[in-house]
Parts: structure tokens; C-alpha cells; sequence
């Protein structure tokens, strides 16, 4: 079964003006769409066809021969869960269970969110910036390239990719704007919130 690439959420200009139309549109028709195209012909009549992207993921990470095969599905896992972490007049601070988990681990909203920025925007080259359940603690870790905390038996709650192509043409090279705009405007608190639930029914 070819990977397929899963559409958007919402629509194209939903988060204008925090994230344009036309970065969205390359973003998920040429990049996100191009993983997806390069996963199935690496996959093809390997081992890995029939293999969710986890599997996958976990299962070539740090292989040096699978290196192509790992940076193609993590980064279709990566882009369909950074779709997910946005909306559409998204952003501010999350109430309830986050709300306390996060004042638990990093002190305040604020620190967390000071935190999180200053990590994306000190992320050298392509990347992420990763809210993680690791155990029960909240983290912010910061991956390169495609690597995403998966590989570090870490839950992903949140993440903002940083890599140039999700915010060049928007913020050019002011990323800790786009970090910004992405906390004050576009996260999908519950999305991180349904992460974390799943996780720990996953676990009760
Ligand atoms: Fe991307």
C-alpha cells in the first residue's frame, strides 16, 4: 500500500497572515508531497512496503544505508503533524491538564514559551522545535534535518518546523518571528492536548 499524502486540515489562506497562502501551498503540494512521492519508490517491494511510518521511522534510524529511506518518512510523519499543531486562529495559552503540566515542568506559560522560541530560533540549519512528553516531565528538544523524537522514545505533543521553505517567503530570515507568530496565532492546543490524552490512556 503506497503512503498517501494527507491533505491539509483547513484550507490554503486559513492562517494568513501568520503563515501565507503561497508558503502553505509549496510547502504541503512540492515539499510535504515530494517525501511522500520519494517514501513510495524507496519503499517499493521492500520490506518496508507494508510497514506503517513509525515502524519505519524507528526502524531505519541511524542505518546507514536506510538513510534515505528515514529522511523520507520521517519527514512525511513530521509535516502531517506539523499540519496538525496548527488552526486557523490558533494560539495563546491552553487551559486545563497542559495548562498544569506546564506550569509543573517549565515554571509558567511564559518560560515555556520563551523556551521553545529561543530553541527553534538557535536550531543551526534545518530542523524542528519539539514540545515532548520524555517520561512524565514536558521537554523542548530540538531535532535536525528530518530526525523527530520518536527515535528518543520521546511523545511528541507539538512541533514548528524551522526548516527555511515554512517560513522564508512570509518572515525571510526572521525566524524568531515566525516562532512568535506560530505561539501567538496558529498552535492547536487541542490537538497537543489529544496527544497528550492519547498517550497517557495508552498508558493508564
Ligand atoms: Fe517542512
Amino acid at each position: 500500500m503506497a503512503f498517501i499524502l494527507q491533505p491539509l486540515p483547513y484550507a490554503y489562506d486559513a492562517l494568513e497572515p501568520y503563515m501565507s497562502e503561497k508558503t502553505l501551498g509549496f510547502h504541503h503540494d512540492k515539499h510535504h508531497a515530494t517525501y511522500v512521492a520519494t517514501l513510495n519508490t524507496l519503499v517499493k517491494e521492500t520490506e518496508f512496503a507494508n510497514k506503517s511510518l513509525e515502524e519505519i521511522v524507528l526502524a531505519t534510524y541511524n542505518e546507514a544505508s536506510k538513510t534515505s529511506i528515514f529522511n523520507n518518512a520521517a519527514q512525511v510523519w513530521n509535516h502531517t503533524f506539523f499540519w496538525n499543531c496548527m488552526k486557523p486562529n490558533g494560539g495563546g495559552q491552553p487551559s486545563g491538564i497542559l495548562a498544569e503540566k506546564l506550569n509543573h515542568s517549565f515554571g509558567s506559560f511564559d518560560r515555556f514559551a520563551t523556551e521553545f522560541k529561543s530553541a527553534g530560533a538557535t536550531q543551526f540549519g534545518s530542523g524542528y522545535v519539539w514540545l515532548v512528553l520524555d517520561q512524565d516531565q514536558l521537554k523542548v528538544v530540538i531535532t535536525g534535518n528530518a530526525t523527530n523524537p520518536l527515535v528518543n522514545q520521546q511523545i511528541p505533543l507539538l512541533t514548528c518546523d524551522v526548516w527555511e521553505h515554512a517560513y522564508y517567503l512570509d518572515y525571510q530570515n526572521r525566524r524568531s518571528d515566525f516562532l512568535q507568530s506560530f505561539l501567538q496565532h496558529l498552535v492547536n492546543w487541542e490537538f497537543v492536548i489529544q496527544q497528550l490524552q492519547m498517550h497517557q490512556l495508552a498508558h493508564a
